[in-house]
Formats: C-alpha cells, sequence, structure tokens
C-alpha cells in the first residue's frame, strides 16, 4: 500500500509498505482523511528539534474500519471513525487521575511513532470514535478542534464569562468556537487583520482586536474597564505569552494552549495583585473530541470555510511546499485518499 514518508527535513518520498496486520483489541482503519497542521509543517520544514527522521506524518485522521474483532465500543466493520492519536500508558499517575492528555509517557502518533500519510493503520480500539453521521472532513478536524474544546473545559469557563483569545490559527479557533458554544463574550486577538475578519465571521464572535493598537485600553473599552476573565494564548509566540499577563482581569486566568520551546518570564507583582491562575492545555480527551462531534452534529461548526485547502494523496509532496507559505492563507490543509 501507498505511503507518503518525511524522510529527512523537506523532503517527501511516496513509497509501498506492508499493510498492517490485525491484532488483539486494535482495528485496521482504511485512511480516507488526513488534516495537516502546524506540527507536520513544522517537522517538514525541520523546525521540530527532537523530531526523528524518517517518519510518516498525519495525526488528524478520519477513516473506515476495514476489519476489527470483538470490542466493548459498538464498532464494526464499514463504521467511519476519528482518530484520537495521543497514546497513553494507561498506568501513570496522570493516566490514573484520567488525564490521558498529559500521560508522562505520552506517544502521539505521527510525532513520535509512524502516523496516517498512509492507506491503512491499526490503531487501538478505545482510539477510535464512531463518526458514522459526520461527513469525512467533519470526522477529521474533530482533532484540532478538541485542542481548543479541551482547553476551555479545563478553564471551567462559565456562560457569561468574558474571554478573549489571542491567536486566531486553526487552534485559536477550536477555543473560540467552543467557549462562544458554551455562551461566553469572546474577543479575539491577532496581528493578521484577515485572520482577525476570518475567526469573527466563522465563530461569530464579539469582538476582534489588533494587538498593534493598543490592546489593553481596547480591552478596557470593550469590557467597561475590568478587563476578561479567562485569556487564552495560542500564539506560539512568547512575547504574546508573557504580554498576556497584562490582559486578564483581577482573579481572573490565563490559559497558554499555544506553546514554545523557550523560557516564559512574568512580573509576580502583576501575577500576584491580579491573584492570577496560570494553566496549561495540552491535547484533549475523548470527552473533549466528543464535545466537538456534538457541536458539529449541532450545526455549530462550518467545517467547509475551515478547510480551506486541499490535496489529494499522490498531489501532496508537489502542494505540501505552497502550504508552508503565509500567503497561501491556509488556515486548514486537508488530504483526501
Ligand atoms: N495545546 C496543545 O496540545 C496544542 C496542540 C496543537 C498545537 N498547539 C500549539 O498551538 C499554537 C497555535 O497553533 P496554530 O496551528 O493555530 O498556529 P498558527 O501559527 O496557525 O496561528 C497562530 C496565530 O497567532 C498569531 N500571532 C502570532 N504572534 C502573535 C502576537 N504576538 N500577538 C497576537 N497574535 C499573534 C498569528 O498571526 C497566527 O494567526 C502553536 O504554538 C502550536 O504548537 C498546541
Ligand atoms: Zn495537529
Ligand atoms: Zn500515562
Amino acid at each position: 500500500m501507498k505511503a507518503i514518508v518525511c524522510e529527512e527535513p523537506r523532503v517527501f518520498k511516496l513509497i509501498n509498505q506492508e499493510r498492517p496486520q490485525l491484532e488483539k483489541d486494535t482495528a485496521l482503519v482504511n485512511i480516507k482523511r488526513i488534516g495537516v497542521c502546524g506540527t507536520d509543517l513544522h517537522a517538514f520544514t525541520g523546525n521540530q528539534p527532537f523530531f526523528e527522521y524518517p517518519r510518516i506524518l498525519g495525526h488528524e485522521l478520519a477513516g473506515v474500519i476495514e476489519s476489527i474483532g470483538n470490542n466493548p465500543y459498538g464498532l464494526k466493520q464499514g463504521d467511519q471513525v476519528s482518530v484520537i492519536p495521543y497514546m497513553e500508558c494507561g498506568k501513570c499517575i496522570a493516566c490514573k487521575q484520567g488525564l490521558t492528555n498529559c500521560c508522562t509517557h505520552m506517544r502521539v502518533m505521527g510525532v513520535h511513532f509512524d502516523g496516517g500519510m498512509t492507506e491503512q493503520i491499526s490503531v487501538p480500539c478505545d482510539h477510535l470514535i464512531k463518526t458514522n453521521a459526520l461527513t469525512l472532513d467533519q470526522s477529521a478536524i474533530l482533532e484540532p478542534l478538541s485542542i481548543g474544546a479541551h482547553a476551555v473545559r479545563r478553564s471551567n469557563l462559565q456562560k457569561d464569562d468574558v474571554t478573549l483569545v489571542i491567536g486566531a490559527g486553526p487552534i485559536g479557533l477550536g477555543v473560540m468556537q467552543a467557549a462562544k458554544q458554551k455562551g461566553a463574550k469572546v474577543i479575539a486577538m491577532d496581528m493578521n487583520d484577515e485572520r482577525l475578519a476570518f475567526s469573527k465571521q466563522w465563530a461569530n464572535l464579539d469582538y476582534s482586536i489588533n494587538v498593534l493598537n493598543g490592546p489593553v485600553e481596547q480591552l478596557m473599552n470593550i469590557t467597561n474597564g475590568d478587563m476578561p476573565n479567562i485569556v487564552y494564548d495560542a500564539t506560539g509566540n512568547s512575547k504574546s505569552m508573557m504580554d498576556a499577563f497584562r490582559y486578564p482581569a483581577n482573579g481572573g486566568k490565563l490559559v497558554y494552549v499555544g506553546l514554545v520551546k523557550s523560557d516564559i518570564t512574568f512580573s509576580d507583582p502583576l501575577f500576584h495583585s491580579k491573584e492570577l491562575t496560570l494553566m496549561a492545555s495540552r491535547n484533549a480527551t475523548k470527552e473533549d473530541f466528543n464535545f466537538v462531534m456534538e457541536s458539529i452534529e449541532s450545526g455549530f461548526i462550518d467545517e467547509k470555510s475551515f478547510i480551506t485547502h486541499r490535496s489529494t494523496f499522490d498531489d501532496l509532496p508537489n502542494k505540501f511546499k505552497n502550504w508552508l507559505k503565509p500567503e497561501s492563507g491556509v488556515v486548514k490543509g486537508m488530504i483526501e485518499i
């Protein structure tokens, strides 16, 4: 069967490899859609420091079950599924508390071991979500949107909270969507006006502001001087993450959804005087996937405009380089098999 392997930075190769075998507690899934995200782009360009090559990328996956044994999840041959690509150990301190999203020994498909840029993969049955009521495109965007849903759940957002989401990329869009759906007032902030306009319309937001135009003053105006009580940073930019300490209200929360490889410093007087809560949010759990699936079923999510670029499997090595360019305007690239 066909697979696309990232042999070394900037080199994709179409190869032929053996089909996986059906093993106990796993299913063989024929891959139909592969979403492309920042992690794949960084892996391709060689910007993921601890990434090992060669590697088959792909962790935003939708497909159809080709074969499966007895399982307690009611899954059977022919079911359409979405894949939860985070493989937890099930035994560590985090897993024992149900925090499988931050397992001590986390292994992510398409990152730490080969992923879904191929015709068929083997997946543990408990990492499949039945999505027969969704389209394949909708099934493939459960993973990226569940990252935002997890951040919102983790922050314990309440109806009528006033939230700021910094970074209007695919991850920030997921946060905005989930916060909006839970009844919060949502303000988007970015430096890219095009992305701001898109996010405001896509997630039906209350406000969008450009960080280059005096963010504190704008937030003060919008919130009548209170400031937002939950701030999510989904930029992956350390300056933004440090500046973000200025934005939450007293008693508020700052949630880092985006991440950087460097240190972050902040003013303790600012942190303490506001009695802020600082949180990280990592990956997602089945609960978050189910939340996004229900949102899609209820018609809250417009996947058609979220998916901005498409490629066939064979064409990907040609198209991928274009998707790396900011001027291509990619929000979500989708590969079809
Ligand atoms: N929590 C998780 O498990 C998880 C999962 C996947 C990705 N991520 C991380 O989420 C982050 C966002 O991912 P993405 O794919 O949406 O990225 P992206 O690059 O597509 O989007 C980031 C957005 O932030 C904006 N931005 C950058 N610097 C800014 C600044 N100083 N002020 C305001 N806006 C700024 C950019 O203009 C862009 O629109 C990355 O750090 C990524 O690694 C986290
Ligand atoms: Zn991803
Ligand atoms: Zn674990």
